[in-house]
């Protein structure tokens, strides 16, 4: 049973028991709506109280039967609300720490409402591109109003239990020091002969004018709600609480519209994300009982643009972090930085002046490595370059106390020869943070052949302490996501060879989504850094072929935003960029020395050799094991990359679009121009046979 049933004087207490946040599975429901007759039939009890164990009065439908046929299987959400709602007996909900969503809705059909201050409530499914199913949207109005009802349904946010107190949703919320089940079934007692029982359904939608209220919601929602259907439809769904001609006929609405909503791909691309972050937490192979080693304190090596950043997400979640620096100059530069950073943010209302004081007084900075020795862990960011690193790792190994992690932030270097520079590969592991490092939230963890698998673990624990999504990736060159991103710029490159111009990729790509092109991305991040891992490359291995377009953009000083100029050009100190003629000619000149005649590029094109570069290249990494699972990548991509959200990540577009569509686009790619990019993952070929999916 996932809930338990018993009898407290003349009251029947039914428990939701179902860890860790009672989510409402077929189980669950079974044994509530036989509480709910148990108790009815029982002569001796004159009133119900539903309730939940442990840190929930309930989070909602059963996430890990969301989309299994179980969660329409009898006693569905529905029949466990009505049977609550149609009973004999007075039914009260007596709510704690989390009410949200299905949770919520229970409650909503129960006749009373009593609540412990704090808890959590919540109508969230609009974050999942849903919207509430089970009655919320036609019950909520009817206790908070049309405005509170909908502000909760549109953002999903949850509200505490105290700042509903006075509302019609709750009949008392009790005060902290009070015991929440005694006091509930003391508040059964007294209602218990109260007749008729009262229904959310039986109340009027309170609104002076209701009509005028919903069209201005409707032309703001238009303008915020993007790709995404589920905040228009939650409006016209809360709309008919008002509108409809019978609380059942809006019920109906209700029911259509979510239905209809669990069919679009942007509900199935955000379901995806959720399960996706879920996932990325779990490595195969690791033993389920592996401690994380604590972290109390940290330190970085180097102060520059990653060294800073990846600092302050130290001192940010209440680590001490020393910050190590080769002269006095560039530590003072670095420490600088941070403290304008933090400083935007108190100008800009987003950070107390004492918040940034405790936050800078966690950071230290220092030219010494014996300053760092008694770090839990150190992240290096110092220049990418292998003898630096070495140089560095060996000092680390010689001075950092035993069972310390040793990070590196490298974001294209060998994590393995990096490890071999210690004498304690077992405690060595990638940390890849993206720049802004105080900003992005993916954070790549670069598992090398011998990391330990509590350095692994201590790794993602600290992803989460640091409010990151943590990735775990293989050991090659570029990791999941540099490496798949080679790729879609190798095409992009491609395309302006064969006759497209910068603006016209970016904008094609952004329309596809995409929060930025890769022309205006490479401006931004500095075309110089990958400039420089070209000629790496180049020098490792000779036979690396590759555009030089933009080696040319770079021998012309054209660095990106930071120099005026890039494959855009900017106005002095201004993010806006303009196409630039000066980049026309030398793309177009370029053509032509190749003997390339330049052709009108459609923009889906543009669109498909872009994310299919992406696909096929992260079908390589998922089959070599580079990456754990297609989600991995899909992460990767949208908290890393700005991927478009809507889509779901590149793997689960690709699972939308079709493999075997996905496959026959590849193959005709690879029949055009520099078709020896386009040889089809063995992986995409054998699912696309079977009419299989990356996210199976
Ligand atoms: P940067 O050039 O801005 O900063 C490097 C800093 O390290 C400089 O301040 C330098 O003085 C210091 N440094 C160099 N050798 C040192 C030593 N022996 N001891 C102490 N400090 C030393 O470089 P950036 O961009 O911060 O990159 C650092 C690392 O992060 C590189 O491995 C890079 O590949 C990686 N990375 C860079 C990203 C980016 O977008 N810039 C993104 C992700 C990773």
């Amino acid at each position: 049973m996932s809930a338990d049933y018993q009898v407290h004087g003349s009251v029947a207490v039914i428990t939701l028991n179902n860890p860790p946040v009672n989510g409402l599975g077929l189980a669950t429901r079974t044994a509530a709506v036989a509480g709910i007759r148990q108790a009815e039939a029982d002569p001796a009890v004159t009133a119900i109280v539903i309730t939940g164990a442990g840190k929930a009065f309930s989070g909602g439908a059963d996430i890990r039967e969301f989309t299994s046929p179980k969660a329409l299987t009898e006693p569905t959400l529905h029949t466990l609300i009505a049977t609550a709602e149609s009973a004999a007996k007075p039914v009260v909900a007596a709510i704690h720490s989390v009410c949200m969503g299905g949770g919520l809705e229970l409650a909503l059909g129960c006749h009373y409402r009593v609540a412990a201050p704090g808890a959590q409530i919540a109508l969230p499914e609009v974050k999942l591109g849903l919207l509430p199913g089970a009655g919320g949207t036609q019950r909520l109005p009817r206790v908070l109003g049309l405005e509170k009802a909908l502000d909760m349904i549109l953002t999903g946010a949850p509200v505490v239990s105290d700042k509903l107190a006075g509302t019609a949703l709750f009949d008392r919320v009790f005060d902290a020091d009070v015991d929440l089940l005694p006091a509930a079934v003391a508040f059964a007692e007294s209602i218990a002969a109260v007749r008729p029982l009262p229904k959310v359904r039986d109340r009027a939608v309170a609104h002076p004018d209701a009509s005028g209220f919903l069209a201005a919601v409707r032309e703001r929602v238009d303008a915020m709600a993007g790709p995404f259907p589920a905040p228009r439809e939650c409006v016209e769904t809360v709309a008919a609480s008002v509108t409809a001609e019978t609380f059942e006929a809006g019920l109906q609405f209700e029911r259509e519209r979510f239905m209809y909503l669990t069919t679009t791909p942007e509900s199935k691309a955000l379901r995806h994300a959720f399960f996706a972050e879920r996932a990325a937490g779990k490595v195969p192979g690791v033993p389920p009982d592996t401690q994380p080693r604590p972290i109390a304190s940290a330190a970085v090596v180097g102060a520059g643009t990653m060294g800073a950043g990846i600092a302050m997400n130290f001192a940010n979640a209440g680590i001490s972090v020393t910050i190590l620096e080769m002269n006095q100059e560039a530590l003072d530069k670095g420490l600088a930085g941070i403290r304008a950073v933090y400083e935007r943010s108190v100008a800009k209302g987003k950070l107390t002046a004492d918040k940034l004081a405790q936050r800078m007084a966690l950071i230290t900075g220092t030219l010494s490595y014996d300053a760092l020795a008694q770090a839990d862990i150190v992240v290096e960011a110092v220049f990418e370059d292998m003898g630096v690193k070495e140089l560095v790792f060996r000092e680390l190994d010689k001075l950092m106390k035993p069972g310390a992690i040793l990070a590196t932030n490298t974001s294209s270097l060998d994590v393995n020869r990096i490890a071999a520079f210690t004498g304690r590969p077992q405690d060595v592991i990638g940390l890849h943070f993206f720049s802004p490092a105080h900003v992005m939230k993916l954070l790549e963890i670069v598992r090398g052949a011998q990391t330990g698998a509590d350095v692994l673990v201590t790794a993602l624990a600290l992803a989460k302490k640091l409010k990151k999504t943590g990735v775990v990736s293989g050991v090659c060159d570029g990791f999941i996501g540099n490496r798949m991103l080679e790729q879609y710029l190798r095409q992009a490159y491609d395309l302006l060879e064969e006759g497209a111009l910068p603006e016209q990729v970016d904008r094609a790509i952004e329309a596809f989504g995409f929060a930025m092109g890769p022309f205006r991305m490479s401006d931004l991040a500095g075309n110089d850094i990958g400039w420089h891992i070209r000629k790496r490359r180049a020098i490792d291995s000779p036979d690396f072929a590759y555009s030089k377009l933009p080696d040319r953009l770079c021998e012309q000083g054209r660095f990106g935003q930071k120099t005026g100029a890039g494959w855009y050009d900017y106005q002095a100190g201004a993010r806006a960029a303009t196409p630039s003629g000066t980049v026309h000619a030398m793309v177009t000149q370029y053509s032509h020395e190749i003997g390339v005649e330049r052709r009108a590029i459609p923009d889906t094109e543009i669109v498909e050799r872009l994310v299919y570069a992406l696909v096929n290249e992260g079908a390589k990494i998922l089959e070599e094991g580079i990456a754990l699972r297609a989600s991995d990548i899909d992460m990767v991509y949208l908290s890393g990359y700005g991927f478009p959200l809507h889509r779901g990540g590149p793997m689960l577009y690709a699972d939308m679009v079709g493999l075997p569509a996905v496959l026959a686009a590849i193959e005709g790619f690879a029949r055009g121009r520099n078709g020896q990019a386009w040889t089809p993952a063995p992986l995409l070929v054998q699912l696309a046979a079977a009419n299989g999916a990356f996210n199976a």
